[in-house]
């Protein structure tokens, strides 16, 4: 293992009725509160009137921010920025799913900036300080209700980057299954398969000795794996829906990637892809995860045949550990399609024309990779695979 320092300082609020607590919590913070909230799935299933009466039982001055966009955008994040600097907003609350709390976070950090948000999520400068914020979740898949990272859209410039600061971790998220009932089965899909590789990307790093990482990892998959199938047929199950919105926190929250560094690749390509095409962000994922597999695998066949065998019960007896390794990994696509994700950029109409567009986005900051290591024309080689 690397040597590691573990800290999540945010307070996970896990149930059903478990929205209760945001009065309890949100006493704590100032007057002047920011909710921000999607494209009205909230509206819809009457999480907004809920919160919205807690909000008002507590007094506090209430600002909106609606039309966080599935892929959330600059503009909207600006939008989120002003609002906070001119009406002093103390606290932001995220109503929603990832691209709702990504949002959010790059807003609490653009609302003690002083220039324009985008120099934060490109890195160019570090926040000092940010606002604070809530969550109350309503998909899963990203993990962001628990860490520091967030993605965001430059669609001007069709640039995507996942950036984070700890000062972004949320003070609380509550998490009740019953306001995911309402997902629609293709984004449960998609938070299946977002959650899986976010796993894998963990899964493959170069660091030796991580017996517990690796079976803490296997055990996510095996679950999401058993649950999902059965939850697509009854998207109203309560047990399922906890199941798997515990599973996705878990998958990204920090837990599994103690003392290893994951790799990553397959994400930054995906952003990539996404910046161009503006396609769902798990729906890239299925596509190109599979590909980079196969990319990857001469790194390290025995980490894939473990991953085989013990995830997707390939036989191995008289096989090569890269035969078995490849069972595995079409038993991952397998298993995904299954689903009804997509595996082919084709199901996007995505064709050659911009490979060299998504090539140059994914190397902005350099080679990438810490399993293995990727230039540009790995990453073509990669979406060719893939088309
Ligand atoms: O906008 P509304 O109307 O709320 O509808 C949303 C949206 O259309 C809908 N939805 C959410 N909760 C619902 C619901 N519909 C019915 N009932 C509910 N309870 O689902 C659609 C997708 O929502 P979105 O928030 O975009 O999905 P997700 O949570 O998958 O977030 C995707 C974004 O997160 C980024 C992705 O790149 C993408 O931009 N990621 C963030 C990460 C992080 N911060 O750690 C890590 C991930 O790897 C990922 O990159
Ligand atoms: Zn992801």
């Amino acid at each position: 293992m690397e040597n590691f320092t573990f800290q999540n300082p945010t307070k996970l609020i896990f149930g059903k009725g478990q929205l209760e607590s945001l009065q309890e919590e949100l006493v704590h913070y100032g007057e002047n509160i920011l909710v921000v909230y999607g494209g009205g799935s909230i509206k819809r299933n009457g999480l907004y009137d809920e919160v919205m009466e807690h909000l008002h039982k507590l007094n506090k001055n209430v600002f909106e921010l609606s039309g966080v966009e599935p892929n959330p955008r600059l503009t909207t994040v600006r939008k989120g920025v002003e609002i906070c600097k001119r009406e002093n907003i103390d606290f932001i609350l995220a109503v929603g799913g990832g691209s709702v709390i990504d949002c959010t976070k790059s807003i609490a950090a653009g609302a003690k900036y002083d220039g324009d948000v985008w120099e934060l999520i490109t890195k160019k400068e570090i926040p000092k300080d940010a606002a604070l914020i809530g969550t109350v979740l309503t998909l899963a898949a990203t993990g962001s209700e628990m860490n520091s990272g967030a993605v965001i859209t430059n669609w001007e410039t069709n640039e995507k980057y996942g950036w984070g600061h700890p000062l972004l971790f949320p003070k609380f998220s509550i998490l009740d299954p019953v306001y995911t009932f309402t997902v629609p089965k293709n984004h449960t899909v998609y938070g299946i398969v977002d959650m899986m590789t976010h796993v894998l990307e963990q899964y493959f790093h170069k660091t030796t000795n991580t017996p517990l990482q690796e079976r803490m990892a296997e055990s996510v998959l095996l679950t999401v794996m058993e649950a999902a199938p059965k939850l697509l047929n009854d998207l109203e199950n309560y047990e399922l829906r906890e199941t798997v919105l515990y599973s996705g926190t878990i998958a990204l929250n920090g837990f599994l990637q103690m003392g290893l560094r994951g790799d990553w690749a397959s994400h930054n390509i995906e952003h990539a892809v996404s910046a161009v095409y503006d396609i769902p962000h798990a729906g890239g994922l299925a596509i190109l995860y599979p590909n980079w597999m196969k990319h990857a695998l001469d790194e390290n066949p025995a980490k894939f045949k473990q991953l085989a065998v013990r995830v997707f019960n390939v036989e191995e007896a008289g096989k090569s550990d890269r035969e078995v390794a490849l069972e595995g990994i079409e038993k991952l696509s397998a298993f995904w399609s299954s689903l009804g994700a997509p595996n082919r950029l084709a199901d996007y109409d995505i064709d050659e024309s911009k490979l060299d567009v998504i090539a140059d986005r994914a190397m902005a900051r350099g080679e990438f990779g810490n399993f293995k290591t990727l230039n540009r024309d790995n990453v073509i080689k990669i979406l060719k695979m893939s088309l």
